[in-house]
C-alpha cells in the first residue's frame, strides 16, 4: 500500500467534488474457479485500491459525504480460518493503513444503508462487473441486481474519472516499475524467438517473469506468430523462420500498477527485406506519433496522424493508392490497422474501462465515432499533465477482413487488393509504449524496450 495520506487525500478530493450522500465501495471477493475454496488468482477492484488500498478479499468501503465519515466494513478472521491461512491483520488494523478509523463487521452494512434510504439520501456507487458485487449490491440496497450497473451514479463515475485521469507521482513510479518488469518480459521473448520453439515456452517464461518480479500479468499475454488475429490467446505453434512474432505482454506491480508493451520479433533474429518494409512503416507510426505528444493535443489527433503515416507509406509500396487525407477520412486505412491508436493505463492495463468509456476517453464535444477501427479508438481527448496512455500503432494483413471487402468490392480506389497478396506472410505487427504527459511534453516511461529494426536484431542474436 502507499502511504496512509495517499488514500486520505483521494477521499476528501472526492468529498470536495461530491459533497453530500454517501459512497458505497465494493471490494472484490474470490471468485471460485471450481469449487469454493479453489479460486482464481485474487485481484481487488481498482477503484478499492485506489480509495482505500486494502489489496484482500470481502472489504466494502462506506464514505458518508455530510458527515465527513469513512468507514470500512469487513470481518475478522477466527481461528478456523487462521490455522488454513495463518494469522491476519485485524480489519482495525488494515482500516488505518488507509487512514481510517472506525470498521464494523459486514452484517451491520445492511442496516446503515436501510436508515441512509429511508431519509432519501443519495447513495453513490460504481457500475458493478462481476455478478457477486451485483449481487451484494442488490441486496445491500433492494434492487434487482441485474439493473446495478444502470443504477450506478454518474456523478460518482465522472468524479472518479476526473481523479484517477491524472497520475500522482506515486503512481508514475508504479507505471514506471510494471515498465521495467515489462522490459524483462519482452527481451526474453525476443532471445527465445528461434525456429523450433513453442510460443507456449516464451508464453509461459515471461508471464513467470511477471509472477516472479511483480503482481502477474497486468492482462493475458497476447503471444503468437498470427499476429493478424488481434488478441491471439493461442499459443501452440511451433515457431518457424519466415514469420514474426507479436508479443504484446505486460505487468502489475505488486500495487496493481499496469504496463503494456507490445513487440515484434523475427524469428531467428533478423528481418527478411519485406517484413523489414512493413515494419519500419509501424516504428515510424511509432516514434512519430510519441514525439508528437504534449499537453493540447487530442489523441483523436494522434490516432489520426498515425493512420495517415500508415496509408502514406503503404502507397508508398503500392499497397494503397489515392489521397491519403480522403482515404483516412473514409476509413480505407482500418484495412490494415483496424483498432484505435492507444488507451489510458493506470491501475487498470485499459484504465476505468470499467466505469465508462465514453466518460474517460470522450466528453459532450468530443464524440466516438461510429467508423469501422475509430470506433475502437478508446481515448480521443487533449491530453493533460498527468495522463498516462499507450501509442500502439499496427498494420495487419487479415485474411478474413481483405477478403470481405474485396468481394464487397470496397474502397477500391484506396486499396490495391492485387498487391496485398505478396504480402499475407507478414501476418501482423504492432509496436506499443507506455507515454506520461509531462507540463512541457511527455516521457516514455520505464526503462526503453528495444524497437528498432537494428536494436530488436542486436538483442536476438544475444
Ligand atoms: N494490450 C492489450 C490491449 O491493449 O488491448
Ligand atoms: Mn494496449
Amino acid at each position: 500500500m502507499f502511504k496512509s495520506e495517499v488514500y486520505i487525500k483521494r477521499r476528501d478530493e472526492l468529498r470536495k467534488i461530491l459533497k453530500t450522500g454517501l459512497a458505497l465501495f465494493i471490494g472484490n471477493s474470490e471468485a471460485p474457479m471450481n469449487y469454493p475454496d479453489n479460486t482464481y488468482h485474487f485481484r481487488q477492484d481498482s477503484d478499492f485500491l485506489y480509495f482505500f488500498g486494502i489489496d484482500l478479499a470481502g472489504f466494502i468501503g462506506l464514505m458518508d459525504f455530510d458527515s465527513g465519515k469513512d468507514r470500512i466494513f469487513g470481518n475478522d478472521f477466527g481461528i478456523d480460518d487462521i490455522i488454513w491461512v495463518g494469522p491476519q491483520p485485524t480489519v482495525k488494523e488494515l482500516a488505518l493503513r488507509c487512514g481510517i478509523t472506525e470498521t464494523l463487521p459486514l452484517p451491520k452494512l445492511e442496516g446503515i444503508l436501510k436508515d441512509a434510504i429511508s431519509k432519501k439520501r443519495r447513495v453513490h456507487f460504481l457500475p458493478p462487473y462481476r455478478g457477486e458485487s451485483k449481487m451484494t449490491l442488490g441486496s445491500l440496497l433492494k434492487e434487482n441486481p441485474c439493473q446495478m450497473k444502470t443504477l450506478a451514479s454518474v456523478d460518482l463515475i465522472k468524479a472518479v474519472i476526473s481523479m484517477r485521469s491524472i497520475k500522482e507521482k506515486v503512481e508514475i513510479d508504479e507505471i514506471e516499475k510494471a515498465v521495467d518488469i515489462a522490459y524483462e518480459m519482452h527481451v526474453t521473448a525476443m532471445k527465445m524467438c528461434r525456429p523450433g520453439v513453442k510460443e507456449q515456452e516464451i508464453f509461459g517464461v515471461i508471464e513467470g517473469i511477471a509472477l516472479a518480479k511483480g503482481g502477474g500479468t497486468s492482462f493475458p499475454i497476447v503471444l503468437s506468430v498470427n499476429g493478424q488475429t488481434l488478441h491471439n490467446h493461442a499459443h501452440g505453434n511451433i515457431l518457424k523462420k519466415g514469420k514474426m512474432m507479436v508479443t504484446d505482454a505486460g505487468a502489475e506491480t505488486h500495487l496493481h500498477y499496469a504496463s503494456d508493451i507490445t513487440r515484434t520479433t523475427p524469428v531467428g533474429g533478423k528481418f527478411s527485406q519485406q517484413q523489414k518494409e512493413i515494419y519500419e512503416i509501424v516504428l515510424k507510426a511509432n516514434t512519430e506519433a510519441i514525439n508528437a505528444t504534449r499537453p493540447g493535443f487530442s489523441n483523436r489527433d494522434l490516432h489520426f496522424m498515425a493512420c495517415k503515416i500508415i496509408a502514406t507509406e503503404m502507397k508508398n509500396l503500392g499497397l494503397m493508392k489515392g489521397d491519403v487525407d480522403e482515404a483516412v477520412a473514409a476509413g480505407a486505412h482500418a484495412l490494415f490497422m483496424p483498432h484505435g491508436l492507444g488507451h489510458l493505463l493506470g491501475l487498470d492495463v485499459h484504465d476505468m474501462e470499467a466505469l465508462d468509456e465514453n466518460i474517460s476517453g470522450y466528453n459532450d464535444e468530443i464524440k466516438r465515432s461510429d467508423q469501422f477501427g475509430t470506433a475502437y479508438l478508446r481515448f480521443a481527448l487533449p491530453y493533460k499533465p498527468g495522463h498516462v496512455f499507450t501509442v500502439e500503432p499496427g498494420c495487419y494483413f487479415i485474411p478474413e477482413l481483405i477478403e470481405k471487402w474485396k468481394a464487397e468490392g470496397k474502397f477500391r480506389d484506396f486499396i490495391n487488393y492485387s498487391k496485398i497478396e505478396s504480402y499475407m506472410s507478414i501476418g501482423g505487427i504492432r509496436i506499443e509504449d507506455n507515454v506520461l504527459i509531462t507540463e512541457k511534453g511527455h516521457k516514455v516511461l520505464g526503462k526503453l524496450i528495444p524497437k528498432t529494426v537494428k536494436d530488436v536484431e542486436s538483442v536476438c542474436s544475444l
